[in-house]
């Protein structure tokens, strides 16, 4: 059941709970530091050889369920003329961030299928060495990419993004919109080189307070969802969307219309599925930090989350964020193990077989 990823995205009987990780390709992996060793970031995620061979590294290495492909939320950005690099140890720079309503109106209008042909490119050559193994692209949400544009670079407080959300509504609306329609034509393209499923990174909505949420991002992550949904009709994929700390925004988390929700670590899976609604599917929610505990804790709490789970159809097994820099391989290398081999609860599997 090479599918078994894309089964719980859309809450089917899978044979056994499906595994990816979030940013499964990455520093951690010695392949990886052989193949950014010759090349800078950027470099790598503008070569699309270079991009398949490092999004593929995972699959070798640990047999997860499903690809997701190398890239980076902010490289689209440079399309309406923002100027990125990436620092050594400061992450993400934009270099000629939004600071008033006139830089919103001078931002030029792009296409992702050229400024991230790239990206598109490696999608197609991943999708040929993968066998049926579900491919993931992705973008950031308009949120996330719009405190990126905003603060020039990550935040602790998201001091600028508010103030421009509070006091200059209509260019904010405007850049938000401006954004919706960039992430829904990249993630439509992504789609048509081949990705099987999306996910939408809001990594920083949960910085919000929920009214501020409803009035000024909700409309916008919606429409990004429904203009996928029309415009791919029958063949949309299922769509994942992910933020941490959203624990308070569950009643807004329902009205976006996502399949699958991502769901952090600071709350348990089956409390959050319950305020999700079991109309969607839910991936999560091990602490990256779990990663670097001995192997009993892992197991411990890797148990944990899938009896959580409890065999529920539409599970999918993933960090709560980003799995980090120096995460010992073999510990991963178990975790996938370990939730691999868990066997589902007797009636799930009952359930599977009448269905089948
Ligand atoms: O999941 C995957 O394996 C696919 C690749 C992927 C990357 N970034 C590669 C990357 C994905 C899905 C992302 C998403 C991303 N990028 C997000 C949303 C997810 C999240 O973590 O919240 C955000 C906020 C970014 C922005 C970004 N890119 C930051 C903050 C950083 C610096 C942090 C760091 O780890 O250095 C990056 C750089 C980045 N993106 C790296 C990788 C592998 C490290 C680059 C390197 O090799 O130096």
């Amino acid at each position: 059941m090479r599918d078994r990823f894309l089964r719980a995205c859309r809450r089917q009987p899978v044979d056994r709970t499906p595994i990816w990780l979030m940013r499964q390709a990455g520093r951690y992996m010695p392949e990886y530091r052989a193949v950014r060793e010759r090349y800078g970031f950027l470099q790598m995620v503008k070569t699309p050889e270079v991009a398949a061979e490092v999004t593929l590294q995972p699959i070798q290495a640990f047999g997860v369920d499903a690809a997701i492909i190398f890239a980076d939320i902010l490289p689209p950005l440079e399309g309406l003329g923002f100027q990125l690099t990436y620092e050594k140890g400061e992450g993400p720079v934009i270099h000629n961030p939004i600071r008033q309503p006139r830089d919103v109106a001078a931002l030029h209008s792009s296409d992702p299928r050229e400024t991230v042909a790239y990206t598109l490119t490696a999608l197609r050559l991943v999708k040929r060495e993968l066998n049926g193994l579900p491919l993931i692209g992705f973008s950031g949400a308009p949120f996330t990419l719009a405190s990126y544009a905003i603060e020039g670079g990550g935040s602790k407080e998201y001091r600028l993004t508010k103030r421009l959300m509070y006091e200059q509504p209509t260019a904010w609306h405007d850049l938000m919109e401006r954004l919706s329609q960039l992430v829904a034509e990249y993630l439509i393209a992504q789609v048509e080189a081949g990705a099987d499923a999306v996910q939408i990174f809001d990594s920083w909505a949960g910085a919000l307070a929920p009214a501020d949420y409803r009035d000024f991002v909700l409309s916008h992550t919606q429409n990004v969802v429904a203009t996928v949904r029309s415009r791919l009709g029958e063949a949309a994929p299922p769509i994942i969307y992910f933020g941490t700390d959203m624990a308070g925004l569950a009643g807004e988390l329902r009205q976006i219309g996502a399949d699958v929700l991502g769901v952090d670590w600071r709350i348990d899976l089956d409390v959050a599925w319950a305020q999700y609604g079991y109309e969607h599917a839910v991936q999560g929610n091990l602490d990256p930090m779990t990663l670097f505990a001995p192997r009993e804790l892992i197991a411990a709490r890797a148990r944990e989350i899938l009896q959580r789970a409890g065999g529920r159809p539409g599970h999918i097994f993933n960090l709560g964020h980003g799995i980090l820099t120096e995460t010992p391989v073999d510990h991963v290398r178990y975790l996938v193990e370990f939730v691999q081999s868990f066997p589902l609860p007797a009636e799930a599997t009952a359930l599977q077989e009448v269905m089948q």
